[in-house]
C-alpha cells in the first residue's frame, strides 16, 4: 500500500476501506508518514468528506492508536461527560461532584484551555496544590474509594489523535464534522467509560457557529459511541453568550462553588441538572428524568456535593478548605466595572470576543507555553435580554495589569449591542441527540 495512492483516491472523491485507514493511521502515528502527506489527506478529506464507515474506522485507529485505558476493575457504570468547548463553560467543576455525590462512579480525563474556551484541568488548578498528573493506579483506586478521579490526557492516550490535531491546527483542516468527530470520540473511547454524556454547544463562542451544524455533529458522535458499544447520548445546548457569569479560572471556580451551595445561576444550574439527569440514569441510579433531577438537587440542598468537591480536592494533593474558604482562591490586585455607555436592553453578546478578553488578561494561552494567570478574568452582571442603565455596570473585570486591563475593555465594549428593542430570552437546551 502507498499513501501516494490513498491520497489520490481521497482527493477524487473515492472512500477509503478500514484497511486502508489502518494503514495510514498506524503509519503516522510511528512517523512512516511525513506531515506532508497527512496534511495532503486531511485537505482531501476536508474536500471530499467522509462516508459513515470511514468515520467509524478513523475513529477506532485512533483511539486504539495507544493505551485503551481498562476501567473494569472500577465498581459500576463508569460514565464520562465531554463538552466541546465554550465561555465559561465551568459544568464539570460542579457536575462531577454532583453525579458522585449520588454513586456514579468519576473516573475523567480532562483537558486544558484551547484558543478563546477555558479547560477544567487550567481551572482545578485555581486549588494550591491540586495535580491532575496522578497514574492510572492512583486514578483507578482514588476513583473505588471517593468516587472521583480526574486526570489529565496522557502522551499514550489517542496519540494519533494528538498528532493529527496538531497537523490540522496549521492546515485549516480543523472545521471538518467527521474529523472533529472522530478525533474527540477516539479520546472518549480510548478512556474506558461505559457511557458518554456529550455536551455540543453551538453559537458565537462554540466551536459549531450554526445550529444546523451543531446537530449533524452531536448525531455524528452519538452514532460513533453507539456502534462502539458505548451508550451515548448528546445534549445540545447554547454558547451564543457565556454560560453563569464568571469567565476565567478562580472566578469560575468560585462560580460553581457558589452553585453547589445552592447559589448558582440559572442557566448553569439548569445545563448541570439537564446533563446531570442523562448521567445518572446512564449510570442506573435513577429510572426517570424527575427521580434524577430531584437526587441532584438534593446533593446540593444536603451538601453532599459539596463535601465530594472538598474530598476531590484533597485526595488529588489540593487544599480542602479553599472549597469551604473560596475567598482564598487566587485574587487578582485590580478589580474595575466596566460601564454602560447608554440605556437600553442587550441585544447580543460576541461570546469568543468575551473568551479572548480573558485570554488577553491572562486567564488563556497565547501559546502553546504560556503560564497562566488563575485570578484573571470577568464577572458580567447584564446578559442578553437583560436591561440596562446609562452608568451601571456590564461587567466587573478583574486584572493584574493595567494595559492588558484597558485591552481587554476596549474589546469588551465592541462585543456587547445595546439597543432599545426588547429582547426575548432564548432557550439554553436546544435538543438532545440519542441513539
Ligand atoms: N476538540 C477536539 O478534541 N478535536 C477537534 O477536532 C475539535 C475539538
Amino acid at each position: 500500500m502507498r499513501m501516494y495512492d490513498l491520497i489520490m483516491k481521497k482527493r477524487n472523491g473515492g472512500a477509503l476501506t478500514e484497511e486502508e485507514i489502518r494503514y495510514m493511521i498506524n503509519g503516522f502515528t510511528i512517523g512512516e508518514i511525513p506531515d506532508y502527506q497527512m496534511s495532503a489527506m486531511m485537505m482531501a478529506i476536508y474536500f471530499q468528506g467522509m462516508n459513515e464507515s470511514e468515520t467509524l474506522a478513523l475513529t477506532m485507529e485512533m483511539a486504539k492508536s495507544g493505551d485503551m485505558l481498562d476501567l473494569s476493575d472500577i465498581k459500576g457504570i463508569k460514565v464520562d461527560k465531554h463538552s466541546t468547548g465554550g465561555v465559561g463553560d465551568k459544568t464539570s467543576l460542579a457536575l462531577t461532584p454532583m453525579v458522585a455525590a449520588l454513586g456514579v462512579p468519576v473516573a475523567k480525563m480532562s483537558g486544558r484551555g484551547l484558543g478563546h474556551t477555558g479547560g477544567t484541568i487550567d481551572k482545578l488548578e485555581s486549588f494550591a496544590g491540586f495535580s491532575t498528573g496522578i497514574s492510572e493506579r492512583q486514578f483507578r483506586d482514588q476513583v473505588n474509594r471517593i468516587g472521583i478521579a480526574i486526570m489529565g490526557q496522557t502522551a499514550d492516550l489517542a496519540p494519533a489523535d494528538k498528532k493529527l490535531y496538531a497537523l490540522r491546527d496549521v492546515t485549516a483542516t480543523v472545521d471538518n464534522m467527521s474529523l472533529i468527530a472522530s478525533s474527540i470520540m477516539s479520546k472518549k473511547l480510548a478512556a474506558g467509560a461505559d457511557a458518554i454524556v456529550l455536551d455540543v454547544k453551538t453559537g458565537s463562542g462554540a466551536f459549531m457557529k450554526k445550529e444546523e451544524d451543531s446537530f449533524a455533529l452531536a448525531r455524528e458522535m452519538v452514532k460513533l459511541g453507539t456502534n462502539a458499544g458505548r451508550k451515548t447520548i448528546a445534549v445540545v445546548s447554547d454558547m451564543d453568550q457565556p454560560l453563569g457569569y464568571a469567565i476565567g479560572n478562580a472566578l469560575e471556580v468560585k462560580e460553581a462553588i457558589d452553585t453547589l451551595n445552592g447559589r448558582g445561576p440559572t442557566d448553569f444550574v439548569e445545563l448541570c441538572i439537564t446533563l446531570g439527569s442523562y448521567m445518572v440514569q446512564a449510570a442506573g441510579k435513577a429510572s426517570s428524568d424527575e427521580e434524577a433531577r430531584a437526587m441532584l438537587a438534593k446533593c446540593i440542598d444536603d451538601g453532599s456535593a459539596l463535601a465530594k468537591l472538598a474530598d476531590f480536592i484533597e485526595a488529588q494533593g489540593g487544599d480542602r478548605e479553599l472549597v469551604y474558604h473560596p475567598e482564598r482562591l487566587p485574587q487578582a490586585s485590580i478589580v474595575e466595572e466596566i460601564i454602560s455607555p447608554c440605556d437600553g436592553y442587550v441585544q447580543k453578546i460576541v461570546c469568543d470576543e468575551i473568551g479572548i478578553c480573558s485570554l488577553i488578561l491572562g486567564g488563556g494561552r497565547e501559546t502553546k507555553d504560556s503560564k497562566i494567570d488563575l485570578s484573571v478574568g470577568l464577572i458580567l452582571h447584564k446578559k442578553v435580554g437583560d436591561a440596562v442603565k446609562t452608568g451601571e455596570p456590564l461587567a466587573v473585570i478583574y486584572a493584574n495589569e493595567y494595559d492588558k486591563l484597558e485591552a481587554a475593555k476596549a474589546r469588551f465594549l465592541k462585543a456587547y449591542t445595546i439597543n432599545s428593542a426588547a429582547v426575548a430570552k432564548k432557550p439554553l437546551i436546544k435538543g438532545i441527540v440519542n441513539a
